[in-house]
Parts: C-alpha cells; sequence; structure tokens
C-alpha cells in the first residue's frame, strides 16, 4: 500500500510540514479542556478555533493547522471490542478561516496523502483511494475530478448523515468530504465506503463549513439559523488511523505510540496478546482496554483533571478503574499503573512536554487513584460475591436495582463495574430499577442545590438577554459603586414587571461592580438603590458566559423593571474580606507547596471574607509540625509584605511563567489571567480580586487539616479579622482557665495534665473503696441466710447496685456460706431503673436438684425481664423495678418446694 514504515511522530511532523509550507500557521494542540459549556472534553480539532468560524473573534491568521489532542468518551464500552473506537486520539487538521475553500481543501489533501513519501508525502496508492461527497455537492465532485483525477465510481454520494458535520450541539457546521482507504478484499466486501467501512477505512474529513446551526437533534436533522460570515475550511484526519495504515498494523492498538503498553501488559500478565484459544479474544480485548485507558488517563490528568464523582472527573476515575480492573483480569493483582503509565509516558511525552514536565503531579494522582480503588474492591468485591451467591441460590438470574444501589453507595462500585462484573457471573442487573434510585437521589441533591441558589436550570432566558443587550459590562475590578439600568428583571425564570417588598427575583443590569461567583470565590454582597426604595444583593452569578445576573430581595418599596438610575453598591466590608480570603487562598497554596513540595496542587477551593479552604492532592495526614510550618510560611509571607498584582497574557506564556492552573475553570478572553504574589512565588491563573500586597490579609490561621476523599485534603483557614477573633476567643479561653487553675497560660497544660493524672487515680482508689465496701456488705449477708427446706437461702435486695455489683457479691456470699450444706444465693439489684437479678448456687444445692437457672427464671417474669444460665451461677434483668420483693418471695417459694 506505501513503501515505508511511518511512525507516529513522522506522520504528525508530514502533516504539519505540509501545511507550514503551504502558509498555515502552526497552532499547538489546546488543552483537552477547553472552556464549552457544551463539551465535556476537546473532541475535534477545529473545537478551539470555534469563536473564529461564527465569527464571535477575528482570527490573528487565516489558514492554520494543528494536531489537537481529542477525547471522546461516548462509546467506552466498545474500545478494544471492535478495533475503531479509541477513547484518545489525535486529530491533524488544516483551516480556512475566509481564506481558500473546497478547491484548496481537496488540492492540499490530495498532495499530502498521495505525495511521495521521499518527498515529505504519505504515499497513498491514488487508485486506492475514494472519497464521499453530499449528493447535491455537484462542485466538490466535480474538484475531486479536476484536481485529483479520481474517476466517477470511486466518489460515492452519501446523505446528510455522512456528508454534513456538525457538533453535535448548536455552532458551525457545513457539508463534508470524506476520504477512505482501500484496505484490500481481505478486508470485506467490494463496493467501496457505502457497502464496507472496515475495508474502506476513513482517514480524513473535509468539512466545507458555511453556516450556523441553532439546534442538533440528529446527525441529518437540525435546524440552520445562515449563513457564517465567511465560507471557511475545517478538516480532521484521524492520525491513529493513518499510523496504523502506514505501519501495517491491523489497529490502533497496535501502533508504535499504544503497543509498547500492550508489551507491558503481557510481561506482567504472562498472557499473549493475540493468541489462539476459547479465551484469547476476550484477553484481546483486555489487553487493548488496558492501552487505550491508561493513555486516555495520561492524557486527561495532564491536563489537570483529577477522578471524581462527576462530569469529567467521573470520566477519568471510570477509565483509570477499568484499566486496573483489566490488568486483574488478565492475572496480574499488584498495583498496575506504576508499571504502565511511565511507558505511556515515554511514547507521548515527545509530543506533549507537559505529560514529562508535570509527571511527577500525574502519577500521583493515578496512583492514589488505583490505591483507592484497590480497597474498593477489596471491601465491594467480597459484599457483590455475596449477592451473587444469594441470587444464584434463590435460583434467579438478576441482582437487584437496590443491590446495585448500595454497592454503588456504600461501597464506590460504579455501575458499570456492577454490570461487567455481573455479566462476568453469567447475571443480570436490574438497571432500571437501580437508575430509578439513582435519579431519586439526584432529584434530592438538586431540590437542595436549588434550595441554595434558587437559579434557574433553563439557560434560555438568559440567553435571550444576552443576544438582546450583549455581555454585562462588569466593573468588580476598577470599582465597588456603578449608576447602572436594568436590562431585565426576572421572578423564577420568567420576566415581570415589577419585584414587591420582600420578593426575590433576579436582575440584570447594564453594568455591575458586583463580583459573580466563580474560581472559588462567593459572589459580593451589597445593595442596589432605587427611587423609592433598595434591594438586597443575596446572590451573583453568571448563568451564560458574558451574563451577570444579581439575585435580590427587595427590602424596601417595589422596584419596577424599567426603574431608571440604580445604584448598584457592592458592601465595601464585604468586599475586603473577600480580596483578603481569595490572596490567603493563594498564599495558602504556595506555603503548602514550599512546605510539602510541588506535587501538592490545589484540586478545588472555596473562599468567603474571613474563611477558605483548599482542597490538594496529597495522599497521607500531614503532621502538626507540617500544619505549623504551612502557617508560619504563610504568616511570613504576610509580615514581607508582597506585592500582589495581575496581568492578561496567553495561556502558553501563562505556563512558561509557571503559573499553577486549575483547568477547566471559566476564562472570559483568550487570554488569561495570572495573578502573582512576591514574583514568581505564587502565580496563578485566577479571576478574583485580591488585596493589593500580602500584608493587607491581615493574619492567615490555620483551624483545620482533614482527608476529603482518597488522595484529597483540605486544609481550613481564618483570614484577616476573622483569625483575629479566633485567636482572641482562645486566648480569653486561656484566660478564664488560667484564672481557674491559678496558674500562669504556660503552665496550664502541665497543670491540666497534673489534673487528669490525680483524678485517674482518684478514681481508681474510690473503685477500690466501693468494692471493699461492697464485700463488706457480703459477710452481713452471709450472715443473714436463713434455712428454706434445707437449703441455706440469701435472697435480698440490693438497692443501688448494678449488674457487675451483684454478680460480684452473689458470688462472694456463696464462698462465705462454704460447700457442706446446700446454699443458694440470689441477689436483685436495682439501679437506674433498671433490676439485675443474680442467682449462685453451691455444688450441694445443685445435688439437691436446685439449677442457679431455674431460680433466675422464677425472678425475672416480675421485673418484665428475662435471663437465664447455667447450674451453679445464672443472670438476668429487667425493667420493672417495683416488684423486686415479690421476685424474691417467688425465688424462696421455689426453693422451697424444690
Ligand atoms: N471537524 C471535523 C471532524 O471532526 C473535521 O470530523
Amino acid at each position: 500500500m506505501s513503501d515505508r514504515y511511518l511512525s507516529s511522530a513522522e506522520i504528525r511532523n508530514r502533516f504539519l510540514a505540509h501545511f507550514e509550507g503551504r502558509g498555515h500557521t502552526v497552532v499547538p494542540s489546546a488543552s483537552l479542556l477547553l472552556d464549552d459549556p457544551n463539551l465535556l472534553f476537546v473532541n475535534a480539532g477545529m473545537v478551539p478555533f470555534k469563536p473564529y468560524f461564527l465569527g464571535q473573534e477575528t482570527p490573528p491568521y487565516r489558514r492554520a493547522t494543528s494536531v489537537q489532542k481529542c477525547v471522546r468518551t461516548l462509546d467506552i464500552e466498545e474500545v478494544g471490542k471492535t478495533t475503531r473506537h479509541g477513547t484518545f486520539f489525535q486529530m491533524n487538521g488544516n483551516f480556512s478561516f475566509g481564506d481558500y475553500f473546497k478547491e484548496g481543501a481537496i488540492q492540499y489533501a490530495w498532495e499530502l496523502i498521495t505525495g511521495d513519501q521521499a518527498s515529505g508525502g504519505l504515499g497513498f496508492e491514488p487508485d486506492k483511494i475514494w472519497v464521499t461527497v453530499l449528493p447535491e455537492d455537484d462542485e466538490a465532485r466535480q474538484l475531486w475530478k479536476q484536481v485529483a483525477g479520481l474517476p466517477d465510481e470511486r466518489i460515492q454520494p452519501r446523505g446528510l448523515k455522512d456528508n454534513y458535520w456538525n457538533m453535535g450541539v448548536p455552532g458551525p457546521g457545513g457539508p463534508c468530504s470524506e476520504i477512505y482507504i482501500d484496505r484490500g478484499p481481505e478486508y470485506g466486501p467490494d463496493g467501496g465506503p457505502d457497502a464496507d467501512e472496515d475495508r474502506f477505512l476513513e482517514i480524513w474529513n473535509l468539512v466545507f463549513m458555511q453556516e450556523e446551526l441553532s439546534a442538533v437533534r440528529a446527525k441529518d436533522d437540525f435546524d440552520i439559523a445562515g449563513p457564517l460570515p465567511s465560507k471557511n475550511i475545517d478538516t480532521g484526519m484521524g492520525l491513529e488511523r493513518v499510523a496504523y495504515l502506514l505501519q501495517g498494523k491491523q489497529n490502533l492498538y497496535e501502533i508504535d505510540s499504544v503497543f509498547p503498553v500492550i508489551e507491558k501488559a503481557m510481561e506482567l500478565s504472562g498472557k499473549k496478546y493475540g493468541a489462539t484459544g476459547s479465551d484469547a479474544h476476550l484477553d484481546d480485548v483486555r489487553f487493548r482496554v488496558v492501552a487505550d485507558h491508561v493513555r486516555s488517563s495520561l492524557m486527561l490528568i495532564g491536563d489537570g483533571v483529577t477522578p471524581g464523582n462527576e462530569g469529567r472527573g467521573y470520566v477519568l476515575r471510570r477509565l483509570l478503574r477499568r484499566a486496573v480492573r483489566n490488568m486483574r483480569l488478565l492475572g496480574y493483582q499488584d498495583p498496575a499503573l506504576p508499571e504502565l503509565l511511565p511507558i505511556s509516558r515515554d511514547k507521548m511525552g515527545e509530543s506533549y512536554p507537559e505529560l514529562v514536565s508535570g509527571w511527577d503531579r500525574i502519577a500521583q494522582v493515578a496512583y492514589a487513584e488505583e490505591e483507592a480503588f484497590r480497597k474498593t474492591l477489596q471491601a465491594g468485591t467480597q459484599i457483590f460475591d455475596l449477592a451473587a451467591g444469594e441470587v444464584k441460590q434463590s435460583g434467579a438470574t438478576t441482582i437487584s436495582g437496590d443491590k446495585a444501589f448500595a454497592l454503588h453507595d456504600t461501597y464506590g462500585f460504579p455501575i458499570d463495574l456492577t454490570l461487567e462484573m455481573a455479566s462476568e457471573a453469567g447475571l443480570t442487573v436490574d438497571e432500571p430499577g437501580f437508575r430509578e434510585l439513582m435519579s431519586e437521589q439526584r432529584a434530592r441533591a438538586k431540590a437542595d442545590a436549588k434550595a441554595k441558589k434558587g437559579h434557574h436550570a433553563d439557560t434560555g432566558v438568559y440567553r435571550d438577554i444576552l443576544d438582546a443587550n450583549g455581555p454585562t459590562e462588569w466593573l468588580a475590578y476598577e470599582t465597588l459603586e456603578t449608576e447602572s439600568r436594568p436590562l431585565a428583571l426576572l421572578r423564577e425564570g420568567a420576566p415581570v414587571r415589577a419585584l414587591g417588598t420582600g420578593e426575590v427575583g433576579e436582575l440584570v443590569l447594564d453594568r455591575t461592580p458586583f463580583y459573580a461567583e466563580s474560581g472559588g470565590q462567593v459572589a459580593d454582597a451589597g445593595v442596589i438603590e432605587f427611587a423609592g426604595g433598595k434591594v438586597e444583593v443575596l446572590d451573583v452569578q453568571r448563568p451564560v458566559r458574558g451574563l451577570v445576573v444579581h439575585q435580590v430581595r427587595v427590602v424596601d418599596g417595589e422596584l419596577p423593571a424599567d426603574a431608571r438610575e440604580l445604584h448598584a453598591q457592592v458592601d465595601p466590608q464585604w468586599r475586603t474580606g473577600a480580596r483578603q480570603a481569595h490572596s490567603g487562598t493563594h498564599i495558602i497554596h504556595a506555603a503548602l507547596r514550599e512546605v510539602l513540595g510541588p506535587t501538592a496542587l490545589q484540586s478545588g477551593s472555596y473562599n468567603r471574607p474571613g474563611y477558605l479552604r483548599l482542597d490538594f492532592g496529597w495522599l497521607s495526614a500531614l503532621s502538626p509540625e507540617q500544619v505549623h510550618e504551612i502557617e508560619q510560611v504563610a504568616n511570613n509571607a504576610l509580615r514581607a509584605d508582597l506585592p500582589v498584582g495581575w496581568q492578561y497574557m496567553t495561556l502558553g506564556e501563562a505556563r512558561d511563567w509557571g503559573a499553577l492552573a486549575l483547568f477547566g475553570e471559566t476564562y472570559d478572553d483568550q487570554k488569561v489571567r495570572v495573578v502573582e504574589i512576591g514574583g514568581p512565588w505564587s502565580r496563578e491563573l485566577c479571576g478574583g480580586t485580591h488585596v493589593d500586597h500580602s500584608s493587607q490579609v491581615g493574619t492567615i490561621v490555620v483551624t483545620g487539616e482533614a482527608s476529603v476523599g482518597s488522595g484529597n485534603r483540605r486544609i481550613e483557614a481564618l483570614t484577616g479579622i476573622e483569625g483575629f477573633s479566633y485567636l482572641a476567643r482562645e486566648r480569653d479561653v486561656v484566660g478564664q482557665l488560667s484564672t481557674l487553675l491559678k496558674t500562669q497560660p504556660d503552665d496550664i497544660v502541665g497543670r491540666v495534665g497534673d489534673l487528669v493524672d490525680r483524678l485517674k487515680q482518684t478514681e481508681k482508689e474510690i473503685e477500690k473503696i466501693r468494692l471493699q465496701q461492697l464485700l463488706a456488705g457480703g459477710a452481713a449477708l452471709a450472715e443473714g441466710a436463713t434455712d428454706v427446706n434445707g437449703v441455706r437461702l440469701v435472697a435480698q435486695r440490693l438497692d443501688g447496685a448494678g449488674g457487675g455489683d451483684v454478680r460480684t457479691l452473689a458470688t462472694d456470699v456463696r464462698a462465705r456460706l462454704g460447700g457442706d450444706t446446700p446454699a443458694a444465693v440470689v441477689l436483685i439489684g436495682a439501679a437506674d431503673g433498671k433490676a439485675a437479678v443474680v442467682a449462685a448456687l453451691n455444688d450441694a444445692a445443685q445435688a439437691r436438684g436446685l439449677a442457679a437457672g431455674d431460680l433466675v427464671r422464677a425472678a425475672v417474669p416480675f421485673l418484665d425481664g428475662k435471663g437465664g444460665g447455667k447450674a451453679d451461677l445464672a443472670q438476668g434483668g429487667g425493667t420493672d423495678v417495683s416488684r423486686i420483693d415479690e421476685a424474691l418471695a417467688a425465688v424462696t417459694a421455689a426453693v422451697a418446694s424444690a
């Protein structure tokens, strides 16, 4: 098919060089986590360029080319079963923003794929190439004939489903033309891509991007809003697919950048990939799942995803856990990721240096997740086996939804895992039942969240406001007060003409000084005044990008939707506190890294005036010394009065600067905002409000350090006056203690230690005395024994004595009575409203046919209780202490009649 093996890196370089030589700017791959509310991960090469296609932003170039990291996880179950699905792949693309169109795209593509390998082409044979076009796209058909000389029979018309490309969500789209390579008759029937997509393998899609779609219901069912401002080109070539064709492999798992992981997995498991035998296919699938998932996890963690239970974090968790589990199914039980992940890094690191520079952190995140999963498996597998065993025993084949839910809720078993394990055990799971329980749980969580926020899930109404008015002029960095105009007033998601006193609604202004909650910082508090009244601001959010929405309660007057001259005023004290807390968060983060090292990286944060918390990836609890040192470093940074500044730069520049980023946060511009404290000491991507220099934070008091889920810890601290008040309160407590203990504050600990020791000593002594007293009573009891039916009987009540004492005393009295004549001791204690009865008999009494158990049973009916025991010693208890004397009488009667 082609004359020479080309490595993945070589294919990538050739692609970029080809287009660079044709006037394209080479653009590095964007992060997998671009800020697009509709996409979990970047899933096509064009995603970072979307604003250019839509005309929202002016591109700095008219031609660009890239190799973009992509993740698609819809088909996660299909991975390895068919050979065309991989969750991570790289898309080679060339893009024209209003520059060349169909002809250029077809010509450039043809030149690259058929170009001689010796002169930089990919060297595919022209007569193995097929293309598809939209039936009505005669222009494309003619161009393929003219430019490429393709015969009509290898230009197949295919409908919208195949030859109209869109993002699956509203955005740009257009007709497309796909390029296929014929792998030969051994792969399937003749007849072109329309007949068989395994034999005819799609390698490249050329999209003639020309329309904006307003709604997408299916591949071939969408609404076109209108033409794009210009005609564009977007193409996507699957790097992995081209690689396996040019490397003579059967699928993407066998190419140079993936297969080494399979090789390592073979070595570890002792199993063979591509073996023959009954389990061979299953094993092959497992090897492929491992190779694919290890690589995808590496790339996701590399871009800042951490395992979690929702959204991106959940996808990563699933990938990691499936990789680990499939290694176990291959027979390898030890931690697998420390063996496999470095192999993948070595293969991918050349194209993605962030994998090498961020390796320590990546490894830590991945290995911690494997550790956590191993624990989960250990606990959950037993529960699962038990459940599966029960089901089988009862002759059924379905594990109940309840069980699946319990496994999920209590043992962290994802449903997919339960499903997989069930199917391995030849069982099914009541999945609808499980889903119902899940959705009930989710509904509860949602209701909670809604109760908290009061915001509407449907963003349509906000989009309309944004479309009609443009973005809010957002002045939170510049000022605390603005004169504003209302643009919209809503109640429960619908526009209203006014809000009355006491009512809560949402107010959108043309400009606002209020900080909207983001980046961990809560929204500003404050008031908005209007002629005749005012509202207090309860919350501020940005439900859609660019639009700031205030949740307000009218405290005075009636707010009309068309009010004039609103005065928006952030509470300055609140803001001061917020700035202190947010800068404090950065300072704690930097201090943490100074003390623990650079792998301690923030995974989440929250701050409000006076309080902050920071979650970070770390495996073990911090020692009190470490916590103390972190606090010390942080407060030294305040005392050093470090300057705080911020500036905008590109993401690349920010990285070069060493700025720490929590990817996936919202950044409004192409450029990101970097906040620095003390120069390189602390640099973070951040949109929050900060103090001007560090001493303004006042003080940072660490109040706690704890675990928040596997591999994550949380540090909490108070800032500014809150920190001071906390310390002052502690000082007061110390003062009171010092007065109480009549000692100097520094001696309190020693003093209290002494007191505790003395208290223990005293308790011991009291206990000893009590026992002595109790036993002294024993002599009197023994003396009071009466003769009943030839048995020396002691049947007495002991007010104030609990079970233990009664027992001690009963055996003591029995010993005092000796062994010569039959003796029985029955004592009933009453303490705390409970009765305790103990019967102790000597051997002679037992020889007479008496049994301690019988005597207790004679007593307990009167005590509203139960009890029993052996012939020599028995005890019981009850909850009725009013009839103890009757119980004793019954015991005496029992002895008398024995
Ligand atoms: N955006 C096009 C695709 O993903 C090229 O196939």
